[in-house]
């Protein structure tokens, strides 16, 4: 067996997603293949539009009609995505592979505590916990993702937390069952400027704790620089380059890949992860910041 069929954690051959819409059929998703090795960081770049969500969302079953979803292969850790049912799917979901999107707020429920938000994951996966081991679990949880006075935090509404935290929250959801995947959508490109290396830092740093793999992404080819080790490009619902970080960023061969890195002249050549997102501060739970 060749490396990737060893470690694959994912693997997608010719994926494509269709839209029927009134204005006619929009191919968001032609043919695309990508493998995601176990705890690596795959980077899918790529202008708005070029299908980079679809696809994320398309591996966590959460297309839903007019869109269709077909592919050669769809497989996550023996699994089969095409033919898994929807219990099949609810079961992998939040467990196994994990999301964390651009907006936390659309993502979280607004009528409903964080705590008990992260607390539901915990009690919709693991049999058997009690109410009040999930909701201590969750204290904890807000503690690890750096959230100060957790258990007086624990009853805040989403809205009453600034966007960081809200993101962290969404962190911690993502981690709370140690999954194996984390499909991060631009998930810090609605916050401001000072939180984002913080919340990158932090879903790193988890990364490294869980052992995940994680598909990222972004339009930024900055933050690629910072955490990839494969980068897959895409254009107009294509992957047009994919490779090593160091090779994309050092010998770019597709026009648009080169487009893209000329676009932002000071883009740092990739350096080893660990180094690169070295904490300024170390994210000491509880700690000020
Ligand atoms: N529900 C939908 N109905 C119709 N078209 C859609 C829908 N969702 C996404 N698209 C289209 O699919 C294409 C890819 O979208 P998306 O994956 O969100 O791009 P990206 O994340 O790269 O910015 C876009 O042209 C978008 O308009
Ligand atoms: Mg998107």
């Amino acid at each position: 067996m060749n490396r990737d069929a060893e470690e694959a954690l994912l693997t997608v051959r010719n994926l494509s997603v269709n839209f029927d819409t009134a204005q006619g059929v929009v191919a968001a998703v032609r043919g695309v293949d990508l493998t995601v090795r176990r705890g690596e960081v795959v980077c899918l770049v790529g202008e708005s539009g070029s299908g980079k969500s679809v696809t994320g969302f398309s591996l966590m079953g959460l297309v839903d009609p007019p869109g269709r979803v077909a592919a050669d292969e769809l497989r996550f850790d023996g699994h089969d995505l095409l033919r898994a049912s929807d219990t099949d799917m609810d079961a992998l979901r939040g467990k196994d592979i994990a999301m964390v999107f651009q907006e936390p707020m659309t993502a979280l429920n607004p009528g409903r505590s964080v705590a008990d938000q992260i607390a539901e994951v915990l009690r919709i996966h693991e049999a058997g916990i009690s109410r009040k081991q999930a909701w201590d679990r969750a204290v904890a949880l807000m503690d690890r993702v750096g959230i100060r006075d957790p258990a007086q935090r624990a009853n805040a509404y989403p809205h009453e937390l600034s966007g960081g935290m809200r993101q962290r929250i969404m962190i911690a959801i993502a981690c709370a069952l140690t999954p194996k995947l984390i499909i991060a959508d631009e998930p810090t490109t609605a916050l401001d400027v000072t939180v984002q290396a913080q919340v990158l830092q932090l879903l790193f740093s988890m990364q490294a704790e869980t052992g995940a793999a994680v598909l990222f992404i972004t339009h930024d080819l900055g933050v690629v620089a910072e955490i990839a080790d494969q980068v897959v490009v895409m254009q107009a619902g294509r992957v047009v380059e994919k490779g090593d970080v160091a090779r994309i960023f050092h010998q770019p061969r597709h026009p648009y890949t080169q487009a893209l890195l000329a676009a932002v002249p000071n883009v740092d050549a990739p350096r080893d992860r660990a180094r690169r997102l070295a904490p300024a501060r170390p994210v000491v739970p509880g700690a000020p910041r």
